[in-house]
Formats: structure tokens, C-alpha cells, sequence
């Protein structure tokens, strides 16, 4: 099985500010681990580094600094080749993830040919029918195109995608937020199958707490690229300590459903919130940003 350790990732981005350029720094010393089994959800607003981790940790993106480890059963660093098979990404946006042009068996069959998991055509072609089982979408699906699906069937097909190349790993970035409400779940919950089937590391990617909670093991808060909070999801969501987490909580949608929360007065006032403190459920304690810096 494989599992992912990130240490203290940094990624900055170089913008132009009238008529010079500054450094921004849009994630800043983030660690945490992915074990087989589990999920640890990473929360935030737009644009609090959310998806520049994922796009980090997929290799779409170098990091400025920090340390991206993938380990296989063996506990010895997977190689290099072999990083695409562990580790898949499954993109917010199923509209444009998937290619107009060629057939759903296509996006399929491509991963299983890329990394040799099936020879020939007849014995790919079963890969993909089963593929397609395994997320719910029947054969008929096989020959049809992105635009004759719905949103939901198409991230089904882009998590068959991911899971094709015998994927450990996979990385869910707001896999859901831009399908219906009403078939959220279904997503959500295939993905919890799919992910006790196979024993996989899941990072989801979410700005939603209820969702967060019911479906990851850990939560990381992150607030201006930098981890605020970070435990248990019921001790981040039932006892949140961080402003920020408490900001979040406050303005979610259905209160009851992310649980008991808010302890206090509600915070409105963001230009308090201070993004150089985490607390760490896992030791009830606080800790300063600048004490994770590696030497
Ligand atoms: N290629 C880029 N160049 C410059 N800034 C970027 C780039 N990608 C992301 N950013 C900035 O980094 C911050 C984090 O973005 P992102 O990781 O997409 O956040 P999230 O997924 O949480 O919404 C944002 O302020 C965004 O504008
Ligand atoms: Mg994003």
C-alpha cells in the first residue's frame, strides 16, 4: 500500500504588483500524512492553497521548497516512473476534465494502456466494462461521449479514470461542488466504497465542514496557505478552537449538521483572524508557525 508524507511545502508565486513583481506566498509550510484507509480532508475558502497542494502533490506544480514523500509496502520510496500510478487527482470540474472528442471507454482505456495494466484490446476493453461497474455506470456508457452525460456520471467516469492505473492515492479536489446538490452524496458515498475496496489514501479537497466531517478521519483547516487547525474531524468540528475554524462553522449552511459548534461569540471580524497559529488537537496544544520550520 502506498501512503504520501509532505513536509513543510511551500509554494510561492511571483505576481506583478504595479509595475514590479513580489512574492506571494500561496502555501506556506504544510506537512501532513496519507495512510491507506484513511481521509484527511483539507478545508478552506477560495483560495486559501487548497488546489495548488493537490496540483503540488499530482506534479502538475513544483513546490518552492518542502518535501513530498511517497512510500510504497515496503515502506522504500516509490520511484519516480511509478508516481502517476499511485497517484491520481480527481479534478473539481467534470464539465471540463474529460475530452469532448473521445469516447468514455477512451478515457479509460488510455490510463490501463499508459501504465500496462491490460494487453490488447479485447482484454482492455473488460478492464474498462469493469471499471465502469465499479463506479455504477453500465456498458452502454462505454461508447458514449462526455456531452451525453450528466455532471455526476461524468466525474464517475473520472473517478474510474483515476482508479484505472491501479491508483493507492487519490486526490479529490472539490470533487463535488460543482454537481447537484441532490447527487452529492451518492458521489461522496461511492467514493467511500471505492476507497474501503481498495484500501485507498484519500485527500479531500472541500470547503464544506458537514461533508468533511462525515467523510475524513483528520481534518487540516487552512487559512492564507497556512494550517490553522488540524485533529480528529469530530474534535475540529464539534470543538473548534481557531477563529477561523469557528468562522467557517458559523457560516456553514446547516449549523445542525455540522454539530454542536461555535462556543462563544460568532467571529466576524477577519482582520483579527491570525493565520501564525495552528492548534493541533492531536497534542491540545497551540503551535507557532514558525516553530514547523525545518532547519
Ligand atoms: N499560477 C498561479 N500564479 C499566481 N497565483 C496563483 C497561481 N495559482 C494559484 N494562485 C494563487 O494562490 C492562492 C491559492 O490558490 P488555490 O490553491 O487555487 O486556492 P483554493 O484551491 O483554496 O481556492 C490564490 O490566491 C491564487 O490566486
Ligand atoms: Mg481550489
Amino acid at each position: 500500500m502506498t501512503s504520501v508524507h509532505v513536509t513543510d511545502l511551500v509554494k510561492e508565486f511571483t505576481v506583478r504588483k504595479g509595475i514590479g513583481r513580489s512574492r506571494f506566498r500561496a502555501v506556506d509550510r504544510v506537512s501532513f500524512d496519507l495512510e491507506p484507509g484513511r481521509t484527511v480532508a483539507l478545508v478552506g475558502e477560495s483560495g486559501s492553497g487548497k488546489s495548488t497542494i493537490a496540483r503540488i502533490l499530482s506534479k502538475l506544480e513544483h513546490p518552492t521548497s518542502g518535501r513530498i514523500e511517497v512510500t510504497g509496502d515496503d515502506g522504500a520510496e516509490v520511484a519516480r516512473r511509478d508516481y502517476r500510478k499511485n497517484v491520481q487527482m480527481v479534478f473539481q470540474d467534470p464539465f471540463a476534465s474529460l475530452n469532448p472528442f473521445h469516447s468514455i471507454a477512451h478515457h479509460i482505456a488510455r490510463p490501463l494502456k499508459v501504465h500496462g495494466r491490460t494487453r490488447g484490446s479485447a482484454e482492455t476493453y473488460a478492464k474498462v466494462v469493469e471499471m465502469l461497474g465499479r463506479v455504477g455506470l453500465d456498458e452502454s456508457f462505454a461508447a458514449r461521449r462526455p456531452h451525453e452525460l450528466s455532471g455526476g456520471q461524468r466525474q464517475r467516469v473520472a473517478i474510474a479514470r483515476a482508479l484505472a492505473p491501479g491508483a493507492q492515492v487519490v486526490l479529490a479536489d472539490e470533487p463535488v461542488s460543482m454537481l447537484d446538490v441532490s447527487i452529492r452524496l451518492d458521489v461522496l458515498n461511492l467514493m467511500g466504497r471505492l476507497q474501503r475496496e481498495d484500501d485507498l489514501a484519500v485527500l479531500y479537497i472541500t470547503h464544506d465542514l458537514a461533508t468533511a466531517r462525515h467523510f475524513s478521519d483528520e481534518i487540516l483547516v487552512l487559512y492564507k496557505g497556512r494550517v490553522v487547525e488540524r485533529g480528529p474531524s469530530d474534535a475540529v468540528i464539534l470543538d473548534p478552537r481557531h477563529d477561523y475554524t469557528r468562522l467557517l462553522a458559523s457560516s456553514a449552511p446547516d449549523p445542525e449538521r455540522v454539530g454542536k459548534v461555535v462556543s462563544g461569540e460568532a467571529v466576524t471580524d477577519r482582520s483579527r483572524l491570525d493565520n501564525s497559529r495552528c492548534f493541533n488537537h492531536f497534542t491540545g496544544a497551540w503551535e507557532e508557525a514558525e516553530a514547523r520550520v525545518s532547519a
